[in-house]
């Protein structure tokens, strides 16, 4: 493990770690696929979670033995996909993400960006469960075909952006047109893929209901304050101003409605030629 002192990046993943884990008792970093009978529960998220699990792991092709499971975020899939008797490696760039994995897989980890990596190769499937989108889209098709043994696979399952003029929304994921067009000219066909965009809208529901009620909290709390301190909290509000604008601009990010409109989440599967 690194020994360096923990950079504002880290401390900043790490605490992002800790709330997922920590706070929300998450295991998982992803949205999960959802039931249309679910309701908002925390449990169900979990179970969303696992469900989004285990399609991707019955999606494996027959055959596939050595797997590289790129951004492997919490280390869960690895686990998973090690229990079933895959051989499996981890890749992350994150320093937090490489300490966790250590403490719950044995098994080898690339502390690396994928664009970045200088694997030995001879993978049968390379998996980019939400982490496609970080990495440059030059660099997806090109590094997994040198990475993937002859015939081998990659599975992707993201989210890509529909419209680039929608504002935050549109800031992160591929372009769809883009990543499809990369795809055409890879040395890759596809042999599967799945919108699940309709399946993952129940997380940002719970997310949106989680942070009404944060707001509405926050409302309640400073209340009396507000009304006895009308000029202090003129003062407060302008200070913190910049932060309250950007958590209300970006409250945006977890209409579901809207996402649905501007992005598409969906499931590849790919076979290198
Ligand atoms: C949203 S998390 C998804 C984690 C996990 N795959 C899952 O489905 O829960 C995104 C992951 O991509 C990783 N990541 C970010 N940039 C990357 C890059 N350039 N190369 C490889 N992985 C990257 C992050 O460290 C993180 O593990």
């Amino acid at each position: 493990m690194s020994s360096s002192p923990p950079t504002a990046e880290k401390a900043k993943s790490d605490r992002a770690l800790r709330f997922y884990q920590d706070v929300l008792g998450l295991e998982r970093l992803h949205y999960g696929m959802w039931l249309p009978e679910d309701s908002l529960t925390m449990d169900s998220l979990k179970a969303a979670q696992k469900r989004y699990e285990d399609f991707l792991v019955e999606s494996i092709p027959d055959g596939a033995r050595r797997i590289l499971d790129v951004g492997c975020g919490t280390g869960e899939l690895c686990m998973n996909l090690k229990a079933a008797g895959y051989d499996v490696e981890g890749l992350s760039p994150d320093i937090n993400q490489k300490r966790v994995f250590a403490e719950k897989v044995d098994a080898p980890f690339h502390f690396t960006k994928f664009e970045e990596s200088q694997l030995d190769g001879g993978y049968d499937l390379i998996i980019m469960s939400e982490s496609c989108q970080y990495i440059p889209i030059d660099k997806v098709f090109e590094v997994a075909a040198k990475a993937l043994a002859p015939n081998g696979h990659l599975m992707v399952c993201d989210y890509f952006v529909l419209d680039q003029d929608a504002g935050e929304l549109s800031k992160s994921g591929h372009d769809y047109n883009d990543f499809l067009a990369k795809a055409e000219s890879s040395p890759f066909e596809i042999v599967a893929r799945r919108d699940i965009t309709q399946d993952i809208r129940k997380t940002l529901e719970i997310a949106d209901d989680w942070a009404g009620k944060i707001l509405l909290g926050a409302d309640i709390l400073t209340e009396k304050f507000r009304s006895r301190n009308p000029f202090l909290w003129k003062i407060l509000k302008w200070f913190g101003s910049s932060k309250y604008e950007k958590a209300v601009s970006q409250r945006v990010l977890l209409d579901a409605d809207k996402f649905a409109a501007v992005k598409k989440y969906e499931f590849f599967l790919f076979k290198l030629n």
